[in-house]
């Protein structure tokens, strides 16, 4: 019988790995209390039409990336390929719209059936942060200060702010109907991907890789000759404000992001660490969607950072596990459940303790103690146990015990003193 393997594209994280992860998430985590943006949690699994209506039915996600399927009650069901969507339904299914102002957040797993490779999988997490009703010039420029400053914060380097303005609705049908025309008559110098993209989704083919079609692209229509002049007001308010806020940037005129919904401030943060798949954070407004699924008139704006991407980026120090506080060391029929006892009334304590349950020998258990580094080490056997007591011994840097005690079981204060005093004063 063949080995049973994860599906390709998905990974299994193991406990060593997760160390970094769990350390990462803890300062994005601080990062967003701190600018008091509460969570919220939407299914996995979504009705698929949200997603079409959502992101769009041209666009790569949508057309070639979904997770689809039928479930057992013929509704076709998808397994969610980004957050934004699900978090605007809610917003509107929940009457959250009663407080239209709200600053959320939201991590977790998203699905895109896409070619792996590194830093691309199909299942990989994102923590997405959505401003929902906020408008003004300051919020899109709060949004990529926030993701600017959390990646900072995380110490990534080489990091590139890549801004663009995608107009409003009607300055981008301008646009485009000058823009097919410029395709229809250029559609030779064009790779077949951007050929096919003519009627599907044609502003995706201003970010195309292919090196002719960038060449050629070069003397089409740009959308921001097509901007209304309050577009156009709003994109120069914005790269001012994040020059007041010292915040570089490069204008990408082609970056125009993979789904539908973008109004306005589209931006990237790429990072020259990642190889080819070297955008952490990509985000926008979307002062549509809301609206187009069926809610009030609500502009809105927010990005998501790829966890992955991220962990690839964060530095080796966050790989770094915390230490073991107390080992306790235990053998004998009397002695065994005064030790689980004792880890039990540990708990309260800010502490890493750890109970050997291996029932081997002193030395061995001595031994493990030793690897773990355990900065602290409790030793019960019988001849404690039948005294009512224990060792608590404790070790310096090096791992030479530099002081130990004999604590009655029954003394809880003179427990805490060693305790304080040892392992949780600084
Ligand atoms: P997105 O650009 O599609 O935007 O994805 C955001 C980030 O998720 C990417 O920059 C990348 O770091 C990561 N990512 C995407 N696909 C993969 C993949 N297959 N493997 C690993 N990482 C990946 C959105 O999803 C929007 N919902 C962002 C947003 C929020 N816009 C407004 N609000």
């Amino acid at each position: 019988m063949n080995n049973l393997k994860n599906l390709r594209g998905t990974v299994d994280l193991l406990p060593d790995q997760l160390t970094k992860w769990q350390n990462v998430e803890k300062i994005l985590l601080e990062q967003l209390a701190r600018a008091s943006i509460k969570e919220i949690r939407t299914p996995i699994l979504e009705m698929t039409e949200l997603f079409i209506r959502g992101i769009g039915e041209g666009t790569d996600v949508v057309s070639k990336e979904m997770y689809t399927f039928l479930d057992r009650g013929e509704r076709s069901c998808t397994l969610r390929p980004e957050g934004t969507a699900s978090v605007a339904r809610a917003f509107i299914q929940n009457g959250m719209s009663s407080n239209p102002l709200q600053k959320l957040w939201y991590m977790g797993p998203m699905f895109r059936y896409e070619r792996p490779q590194a830093g691309r999988q199909r299942q990989f997490h994102q923590l997405g942060v959505e401003f929902i009703g906020y408008d003004s010039v300051r919020s899109d420029v709060e949004i990529v200060a926030l993701a600017w400053d959390v990646l900072s914060k995380l110490g990534i380097k080489e990091l590139n702010l890549e801004i663009n303005t995608l107009g409003d609705v009607s300055d981008r049908l301008n646009f485009q109907k000058s823009f097919l025309k410029w395709l229809e008559i250029n559609k030779n110098s064009l790779d077949i991907d951007s050929q096919n993209r003519i009627t599907k989704n044609p502003l995706r083919i201003l970010d195309s890789k292919d090196i002719q079609t960038k060449k050629a692209l070069k003397n089409a229509p740009r959308l921001f000759n097509f901007l209304s002049e309050k577009s156009h007001k709003r994109y120069l308010d914005f790269k001012q404000q994040l020059e007041v806020l010292k915040i570089p940037y490069v204008e990408n005129f082609n970056l125009v992001r993979g789904l539908d919904y973008y109004t306005h401030t589209a931006f990237e943060i790429t990072s020259g660490a990642l190889g080819s798949q070297a955008t952490v954070c990509g985000g926008g407004r979307y002062d549509n969607l809301i609206k187009q699924m069926g809610g009030p008139n609500t502009p809105a704006i927010g990005f998501a950072i790829g966890l992955e991407r991220l962990i690839l980026l964060a530095g080796n120090e966050l790989e770094v596990p915390r230490n073991t506080d107390i080992y306790i060391i235990n053998k004998g029929y009397i002695a065994e459940p005064l030790a689980m006892d004792l880890s039990r009334k540990l708990k309260k304590y800010d502490l890493l303790v750890e109970l050997d349950l291996s029932g081997s020998s002193f030395s061995k258990q001595f031994k493990k103690a030793n690897k773990l580094k355990s900065k602290s080490i409790i030793v019960i056997g019988d001849d404690e146990a039948t005294k009512r007591e224990f060792i608590i011994r404790l070790f310096d840097q090096s791992g030479n015990a530099n002081k130990e005690e004999v604590i009655s079981l029954e003394n809880d204060f003179e427990l805490e003193k060693w305790i304080n005093n040892n392992l949780l004063a600084k």
